[in-house]
């Protein structure tokens, strides 16, 4: 029940009716048995910064950041993260009680965290990532500071280009590689690699049948295949993949994870994951 005491998080994005972020948080809360509550806050382009100052003149704790505001919010806050200024984009802010508010971006670190929950190891190995987008951004720095060297395949190859550049500069001591995304490199690539992570939106519902793998291109040496894409569980990648032996892993673990480490920073409680998880693994089955 919500009374005086209550304590506020949310979301702030354009929209935000589809995030399952308020049914996983909320979950957490109710398994917790905190007085706390998560609440979708729609902000429309253009009134970020009235929304943060709003954020800290109620007394939220926090908020996490979707879709168009992960790059705006950025200039109106007090700090960033070593995270978010490699990955370039904010997901979780967290106010202080004195009302500073620093950002994060716990894509990244709920990536890591997911591969080391599957026992995925990739430090000294080379990694093929997919795309080159926001979500590549979070992945590439995840793994490159996890010790792996990235290829990036991007269909866009200058996009990839600006990614490598950007990572490598923050981690030096990493190699990166960029090819073009197509069938004749990937059965090149296949053969280079033993892990395979895919950050395009290619196969995202409703478009289920799309895949990035060309059909008929062999997976090659991999043997681990990543796909960040959460709806569907099981992407028609994930299905190429397992036909050829592969192991799959689909994004449910990294949605979580980079949940459950926003719920972390503004509780300072160690996030029920077990409990988030299945609550959006609930609702994905609906
Ligand atoms: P996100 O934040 O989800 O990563 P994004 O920044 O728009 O979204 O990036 C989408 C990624 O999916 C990009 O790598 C994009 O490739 P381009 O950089 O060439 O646009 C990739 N992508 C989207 N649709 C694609 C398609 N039909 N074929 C190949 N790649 C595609």
């Amino acid at each position: 029940m919500v009374d005086g005491r209550t304590r506020v998080v949310g979301i702030i994005g354009w929209p935000v009716e589809h995030s399952f972020s308020p049914i996983m948080h909320n979950a957490a809360f109710r398994e917790r048995g905190m007085n706390w509550i998560y609440v979708p806050f729609p902000v429309p382009p253009g009134r970020v910064p009235q929304a943060l100052e709003g954020i800290r003149a109620l007394g939220i704790r926090g908020v996490n950041v979707t879709i168009p505001h992960k790059e705006a919010v950025i200039a109106h806050l007090d700090s960033l993260t070593p995270e978010a200024q490699a990955v370039g984009a904010v997901n979780t802010v967290v106010v202080e009680a004195d009302g500073r508010m620093w950002g994060t971006n716990t894509d990244a670190p709920g990536f890591w965290s997911d591969l080391q929950a599957h026992g995925v190891s990739v430090t000294g190995e080379w990694v093929l990532v997919l795309g080159a987008g926001g979500a590549a951004r979070a992945v590439v720095y995840a793994l490159a500071r996890a010790g792996a060297n990235v290829t990036i395949a991007n269909r866009t190859v200058g996009r990839a280009t600006t990614l490598a550049h950007r990572i490598h500069q923050v981690l030096p001591h990493r190699s990166f590689r960029v090819v073009e995304l197509r069938a004749e490199t990937l059965a090149e690539e296949a053969q280079r690699h033993v892990l395979l992570v895919n950050t395009t939106s290619v196969g995202m519902w409703p478009h289920v049948e799309a895949s990035p793998w060309p059909e008929g291109v062999g997976f090659g040496r991999i043997r681990v295949v990543y796909d960040v894409i959460y709806r569907p569980r099981e992407t028609r990648l994930l299905r190429q993949a397992a036909a050829w032996g592969c192991r799959t892993i689909g994004g449910l673990g990294m949605l979580v994870r980079q949940g459950a480490e926003a719920w972390r920073l503004w509780t300072g409680d160690v996030p029920p994951v077990k409990a988030m998880e299945e609550a959006v693994r609930r609702v994905l089955e609906e």
